[in-house]
């Protein structure tokens, strides 16, 4: 993620070793796959943003798949390069508009190549995005990838394409992701779309239109396609998954039947919304232990008053209760959060009690940001964006420096306990070492040993803790079943 954070989620999450910030961080999705190529074109696709975007980024793959797109790692062979955007803050699309420019170069080297924008900031701009430089031929808002095809014959006849209709109903519940950027371990799957909350500062509202459940038949059944090509761990993905609920099945339901798909495989969700997640939804991550004891709950201020301003439907004692039932009922979760920095009206005040929250709640990661007003929202059309930017950026450094020391003592308090690791891949600096996760979502690094491969369960004994990732080693060979739900 970026400098300002001290965590990342892998990409997730929204996630990756360094800190990188989701809109900031621009994964390029850039593995080749070979299909049987009917067009004979290739495709080069690259995500900025959540975790849903890299999900979606699966569908769209797929789309193309189907009409016979190879996928190419190198942009300049490409005859359609799509950005897969994002709009949550000012330099998330700021980074998008840089992209485009250094885009320039390869539509005037190869003037048929197709520039595609999708995704929330497509949504978001729509048809305003034709006009800068005549760069973009086609524009695909977050519910409309199954026009791709229409849309990118229509810019090879030399129009412009534009489809940004949002849908009430659509979940590509059908669509079969294609796996591109995959470690063959974890994946990502969207159990639902859009939001509801209109949370004051968002825009996610606006650029993925109004919440909708995906039936859980197909989630399942995705899931247990996953489980049968080898993958060991499925993060179901929404902007409120408490707030699912599909034909009398609510979340709490949907992770019970997920959970009983496979022992083997681990389940994570994100994102939780305070007001919504439930002691059934608690009591469920209890009760299976494949379901990860980690819970991503996002307070985005310490302040009542902020919260309200926020529109959040919570207030600091709600919250605070919230994090003591999670405790109570599953004592050992990890706990992750979000959190904005100078909000309209922010007094050093409130942003005390932020700080105040993040010592009290003892979060395993944080997501921190500046306050960016974002045209459209209640905050944009009601309130005065008065906090200086200095400010915002000071109170945001503090805001670092604290939960910094936070996890630290988290870290350092895993320190001689046995954790066990879904084993992802090779370590980022030697291929003598293995990284994976703890079930709290801590990565961590430890020496291969004879027999272990990628999607092994290996008990690792945490014997350093750095700043993101722990580091130990395995005390137990390659262990390859959990214990069984009752
Ligand atoms: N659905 C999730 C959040 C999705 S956006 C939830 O409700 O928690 C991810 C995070 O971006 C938010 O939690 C918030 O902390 C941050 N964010 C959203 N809009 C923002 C804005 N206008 N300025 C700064 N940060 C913002
Ligand atoms: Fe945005 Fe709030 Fe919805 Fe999250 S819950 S996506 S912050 S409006
Ligand atoms: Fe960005 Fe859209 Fe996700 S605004 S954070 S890509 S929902």
């Amino acid at each position: 993620m970026n400098k300002g954070k001290i965590t990342q989620r892998v990409f997730h999450a929204h996630s990756t070793e360094v800190l990188l910030d989701e809109e900031q961080q621009g994964l390029a999705f850039k593995q080749g796959k070979s299909t049987e190529a009917r067009s004979g074109k290739t495709a080069f696709i690259e995500t900025y943003g959540c975790q849903m975007n890299f999900s979606d980024t699966e569908i769209i793959a797929s789309v193309l798949t189907d009409i016979g797109y190879d996928f190419t790692q190198d942009e300049s062979q490409a005859d359609l390069v799509l950005l897969n955007t994002c709009s949550i803050r000012e330099n998330a699309e700021a980074k998008i508009w840089n992209r485009l420019h250094s885009l320039k170069a390869i539509k005037k080297a190869r003037p048929g190549t197709l520039i595609g924008l999708m995704g929330c900031m497509a949504e978001r701009l729509k048809s305003n995005l034709l006009s800068r430089d005549q760069l973009v031929d086609i524009v695909v808002g977050p519910d409309a990838y199954r026009s791709l095809p229409e849309l990118i014959s229509e810019a090879e006849g030399g129009m412009k394409s534009v489809n940004v209709l949002l849908s009430r109903e659509e979940t590509y519940a059908d669509i079969s992701p294609v796996r591109l950027s995959s470690n063959g371990v974890t994946s990502f799957v969207t159990i639902m779309r859009g939001c509801d909350n209109m949370c004051s500062f968002c825009v996610v509202p606006f650029t993925r239109g109004r919440e909708r459940s995906r039936d859980p038949e197909t989630i399942l059944h995705e899931m247990r396609q996953l489980a049968e090509n080898g993958y060991r761990e499925v993060t179901l993905l929404g902007q409120n998954v408490d707030s699912y609920r599909h034909e009398g099945v609510n979340f709490a339901g949907l992770l019970t039947r997920a959970a009983a798909i496979d022992p083997l495989m681990r389940i994570r969700f994100s994102t939780s919304h305070p007001k919504d997640i439930t002691d059934d939804v608690l009591e469920a991550i209890a009760m299976h232990n494949n379901i990860c004891k980690q819970i991503h709950l996002p307070v985005q201020s310490g302040s009542s008053r902020v919260l309200e301003l926020m529109r959040r439907g919570y207030d600091r004692e709600w919250y605070m209760k919230k994090v003591s039932r999670i405790r109570e009922i599953i004592p050992d979760c990890s706990i992750s959060t979000d959190i904005i920095a100078g909000f309209c009206t922010e007094t050093e005040k409130d942003h005390k009690e932020t700080l105040e929250m993040i010592e009290w709640a003892k979060y395993s990661q944080a997501f921190m940001f500046c306050y960016s007003e974002r045209p459209g929202t209640l905050a944009e059309r009601q309130y005065e964006d008065d906090i200086p930017l200095a400010v915002k950026k000071e109170r945001l450094n503090q805001i670092i420096a604290i939960q910094r020391n936070v996890q630290s003592a988290v870290m350092e308090g895993m320190k001689g306990s046995h954790q066990k690791v879904l084993v992802e891949g090779d370590s980022k600096r030697s291929s003598e070492e293995f990284c994976g996760r703890t079930d709290g979502n801590m990565m961590t690094v430890f020496p291969k040993a004879p027999g272990m491969m990628p999607g092994d369960y290996v008990d690792v004994r945490i014997a350093e803790a750095g700043a993101i990732t722990l580091r130990g080693e395995a005390i137990s060979p390659a262990e390859r079943i959990m214990e069984i739900p009752e």
